[in-house]
């Protein structure tokens, strides 16, 4: 088909060369080349006349924007989560929203421990004592942190990715317990070994049993009306005064204010977050904390998982845009097609 007759898609960031190409064989594709999120208006802007709509967690793609583009068909959201698209407006327009389900499991997975290990073990700090040329030898009292083996991991939503964080803790013996809408399948046999000694696989208990027996709470639950502050004050005040809390999920589950208080308090032992509740600003006073781990929301950024995740969207959106069900397709109330 001749470019100019392929349906239009926009691509809102510079993504893989192979994702563009391979949209290119079906579609004619627009690129934000700039790598920073679009304003509102942008994106409406950009988006006029495009049947197909590549997004990212950074844009907000609310009914303003899907009106922007009558011709808009299908959106695929390069990310598992899509609280950045109101999932009704596209309902209610025919427009289908697909995710990227399955393909960062494992690299989240790995971010969350890598946070957990660099909390528990104060690494930042002791990075930044060596670099400033403090390090003067060995100390008997130096940087001492938590132990791992035989501690409560406490996994508040047990998809995929708190499954994959629970095996890892397997690894490490730890007691695992979680809370989640449905008890999980077991883990396979040899997550049972683990445990130090408890013997049991994961344990699936209430929220106020979780909050009270963690020594390391990890969030992996999408954000919803449901989720919103799921972890605030009086929830962070349940916990154990040396706990410590891990977010590669979404900001907004915790209501990070409580939580800088807290840890300022030291009614806590520390934290670790890749997101956070105003992205990218963090609350008053959060870098200040010694205690806390601060990234970039970098949970899925692996040079696979990212050309996995971008790819997954391109064919989504070519089966849209040809009329077809879309296979990651979020909005399951959608009748057609
Ligand atoms: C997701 O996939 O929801 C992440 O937050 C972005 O990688």
């Amino acid at each position: 088909m001749p470019t100019l007759c392929k349906p239009g898609v926009l691509v809102t960031r510079p993504i893989f060369p192979e994702v563009i190409a391979r949209l290119a064989e079906h579609v004619r594709v627009c690129v934000q080349e700039e790598d920073r999120r679009l304003e509102p208006a942008a994106l409406r802007e950009r988006v006029r006349g495009m049947v197909g709509l590549l997004s990212f967690v950074t844009d907000r793609v609310d009914a303003s924007v899907m009106d922007a583009s009558p011709e808009l068909r299908v959106i695929g959201n390069c990310a598992v989560g899509y609280d950045n698209i109101d999932l009704d407006a596209a309902t209610a327009r025919g427009i289908q929203v697909s995710n990227t389900p399955g393909v960062l499991t494992e690299a989240t997975a790995d971010l969350a421990w890598a946070l957990i290990l660099a909390v528990a073990r104060k690494l930042v700090p002791a990075d930044r004592h060596v670099r400033q040329g403090r390090f003067h030898g060995w100390g008997p009292m130096d940087f001492l942190g938590t132990d791992l083996c035989g501690a409560t991991l406490g996994i508040l939503g047990m998809g995929r990715i708190g499954r994959a964080v629970a095996r890892r803790a397997v690894g490490f013996r730890m007691r695992i317990l979680y809370t989640s809408r449905s008890p999980v399948e077991p883990l396979p046999a040899d997550a049972t070994l683990g445990g130090a000694g408890f013997g049991e696989g994961p344990e699936r208990v209430p929220l106020d049993r979780l909050l009270r027996e963690s020594d390391i709470l990890t969030l992996h639950v999408p954000l919803s009306e449901s989720t919103f502050h799921l972890i605030g004050r009086q929830e962070l005040a349940a916990m154990k005064p040396a706990s410590i809390l891990i977010n590669t999920s979404r900001g907004k589950v915790v209501d990070e204010a409580a939580l800088v208080e807290a840890l300022r308090d030291a009614r806590m032992g520390g934290a670790g977050l890749d997101v956070y509740e105003d992205e990218p600003a963090l609350a008053p006073g959060l870098c200040d904390l010694d205690n806390v781990v601060v990234l970039p929301h970098i949970g899925s950024a692996t040079v696979g998982t990212r050309m996995k995740m971008a790819m997954t969207a391109a064919e989504n959106i070519i089966q849209g845009v040809q009329g077809r069900r879309v296979p990651n397709r979020v909005n399951t109330g959608l009748p057609v097609p």
